[in-house]
């Protein structure tokens, strides 16, 4: 069967941009380092008794980050977001130390609430009665504590505005002379 030279030409060309397209997808899937909000941290009652009482939000009792154990520069913290604050976070920061990988679970007991980290990859909706997982990644500071501002991107109330707290990232010095 003949094909004409054209034809041929456009066929290639299509080829070439199906394989283009694909590899776009695959790298903002695989290359950008994107991350998707994990539902591992299960589910909850949506109230402040259940919350409580969960095995994650009953061990968070200040604003700090909880060493993992048998996990090197491995934390985690537990974050209620509720009308209209972060607990913790609002108020006092959550303090998490450098060179760290951190864990946040998130969970709400009473509305669609969203916890975006600034200048992170940290940006969630926040579920009554599902806690949301993810992971975070700190560098090494310099000098001083890094400050990231933390927002409620999901309207939830008159007070949605209002609802931000901070995340602080401490140099090993500061982080340790907190304990
Ligand atoms: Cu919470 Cu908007």
């Amino acid at each position: 069967m003949e094909i004409h030279k054209y034809e041929k030409l456009w066929f290639g060309l299509s080829l070439l941009l199906i394989v283009a397209f694909i590899s776009t997808i695959t790298y903002g899937a695989v290359g950008a380092g994107i991350q998707m909000v994990s539902d591992d941290g299960g589910t909850v009652e949506p109230s402040f008794d259940a919350i409580n009482d969960h095995e994650k939000f009953e061990q968070q009792e200040d604003n700090r980050a909880i060493p993992i154990e048998g996990e090197d520069d491995a934390y985690e913290v537990a974050v209620v977001a509720q009308q209209f604050a972060f607990q913790p976070g609002t108020g006092e920061p959550i303090e998490v130390p450098e060179n760290s990988e951190v864990t946040m679970y998130v969970t709400s007991p009473d509305v669609i609430h969203g916890l975006q980290v600034i200048d992170t990859n940290v940006n969630t909706m926040v579920i009554p009665g599902q806690v949301a997982e993810i992971t975070i990644e700190f560098d090494e500071v310099d000098g001083d504590r890094e400050e990231y501002g933390v927002v409620c991107n999901e309207f939830c109330g008159a007070g949605h505005e209002d609802m931000e707290g901070q995340l602080h990232v401490l140099s090993e010095d500061e982080w340790e002379g907190g304990e």
